[in-house]
């Protein structure tokens, strides 16, 4: 889905730009972000939502920036037109450096601090999402010192959970985002924020059921549940909730078993299941808002390594494994060994007539856990100083990264027309020991 081809030396281009070059000047591990890619995606959901939605009150598109932020990400999404999520100080802080607009962004988290709250209002920002009771009061106090009027969403819980393919529509409100629906919590939280009117401006309801998510189903039970929720506000409090947030969860595709569905398809058949629940409950159709992060970044992204060690492990009989190591690992993608994602791999610097050979490729880290791909085919002679890329690592790879083993966080980089550009420089030896105070 990059504009990844290859060269006519075998060697994989991505935005017009070879690996072997990007290792050279860049270094590896390196995280290699095609901008178009990104950017294109963005504006497709953008454009997807807002014309699904258009025959009503319309749609807006946020990014999730936890998927995976910078600087430069913010400003390409500020300049395709999409508002921006944030969830803690942190993330608030790359977009604002990025001059993002307050009024386009939303702030989320469970455990959101006064501080964050603060500079969120100072911020303009165009809504927090509330996440508890006691969270409402205290935005209201806030916004009262701060003499502002405070927009914010509700996050309800529906009790609708989805993972991968499927998706789970009851007792799952053991969890700790989001105020219940069932609980008649969600009524109470509407009731207290129309009471605290004077401080606090109700936008509208936001709910989020999950992740690589590739069936519309829990989207359909959790948007019945929020509507049904929406008509009673109306009966019992005799307010109109006009906005809708549905979050994100947009599933990409790690493996050939994952079918994600167009932008288009995914924003017609949403807006088909809402319209008909609206027309039900004899409500008008919201405005509706969407969140998706992996859907934008994650196959926008593959992560750039250099093989090392080599190692055929005998098994017993006649099996055996081989273990082909890279110079990362799970401090750049701890997603295979925290969910046991499937990522593939492949020989990126070079084609090699070889048999295809089944290999495990690990990282460099001090345990047996740090895998990347479990089982991937590569050319039986993969050998030390090759480069292989994994694609589709644009999100929760970067952001997830960690310094574990006093591994410096790797560079991240934009391709594009040819040319090269770093996003966030690789982290340096000095740049940890600056943290020790010795
Ligand atoms: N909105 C809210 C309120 C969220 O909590 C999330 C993700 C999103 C939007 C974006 O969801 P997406 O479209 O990216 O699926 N670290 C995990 C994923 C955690 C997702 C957390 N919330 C992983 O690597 O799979």
């Amino acid at each position: 889905s990059q504009t990844t081809q290859r060269a006519a030396d075998g060697e994989l281009t991505v935005g017009g730009v070879g690996v072997t070059r990007i290792a050279q000047e860049i270094g590896t591990p390196a995280l290699v972000v095609d901008e178009d890619d990104f950017r294109a995606r963005a504006r497709r959901f953008r454009a997807a939502f807002a014309e699904a939605f258009a025959p009503h009150a319309g749609a807006s598109t946020y990014y999730a920036g936890k998927a995976f932020l910078c600087v430069a990400v913010a400003r390409w999404m500020d300049e395709e037109g999409l508002g921006l999520d944030v969830c803690t100080g942190g993330e608030l802080a790359v977009a604002l450096r990025a001059g993002f607009p307050g009024a386009r962004m939303a702030l989320h988290g469970n455990n959101k601090s006064d501080a964050e709250i603060r500079r969120a209002l100072e911020a303009g920002i165009g809504r927090i999402v509330a996440d508890s009771l006691e969270e409402i009061e205290r935005i209201a106090e806030i916004a009262a010192e701060a003499g502002v009027r405070a927009p914010i969403m509700l996050r309800v819980t529906t009790g609708v959970e989805a993972h991968t393919h499927e998706f789970i529509a009851t007792a799952h409100e053991d969890q700790k985002f989001g105020i219940s629906i069932s609980s008649g919590l969600a009524l109470e939280a509407v009731r207290r924020t129309l009471a605290r009117a004077e401080h606090l401006e109700l936008i509208g309801l936001h709910s989020h059921i999950g992740s690589q998510i590739f069936d519309t189903g829990g989207f359909e039970v959790a948007a019945r549940r929020v509507l049904d929720l929406v008509a009673r506000v109306r009966e019992e409090l005799g307010h109109t909730i006009d906005h809708l947030d549905l979050g994100g969860g947009f599933g990409v595709m790690y493996n050939s078993q994952h079918t994600p569905s167009s932008a288009e398809s995914l924003a017609a058949g949403i807006a088909g299941i809402i319209e008909k629940q609206c027309h039900e409950l004899d409500l008008p159709v919201p405005h509706l808002a969407f969140e998706p992060g992996r859907a934008i970044a994650g196959p926008s992204t593959q992560t750039l390594y250099e093989v090392g060690t080599v190692k055929d492990v005998h098994l017993g009989g006649s099996h055996h494994r081989v273990y082909v190591s890279v110079d990362g690992g799970m401090s750049d993608n701890v997603r295979t060994a925290l969910y046991d994602a499937d990522y593939s791999c492949l020989l990126s610097s070079r084609t090699s007539g070889a048999v295809p050979a089944i290999v495990r490729v690990v990282g460099k880290h001090c345990e047996s856990g740090d895998i990347v791909v479990k089982d991937e085919y590569l050319p039986a002679d993969v050998r030390r100083g090759d480069l292989v890329s994994v694609p589709v690592t644009g999100a929760y790879c970067y952001s997830l990264a960690s310094n574990y083993n006093h591994v410096p966080r790797p560079a991240v980089v934009a391709v594009k027309d040819g040319e090269l550009r770093t996003l966030v420089r690789r982290e340096t030896e000095d740049d940890l020991l600056a943290l020790d105070a010795g």
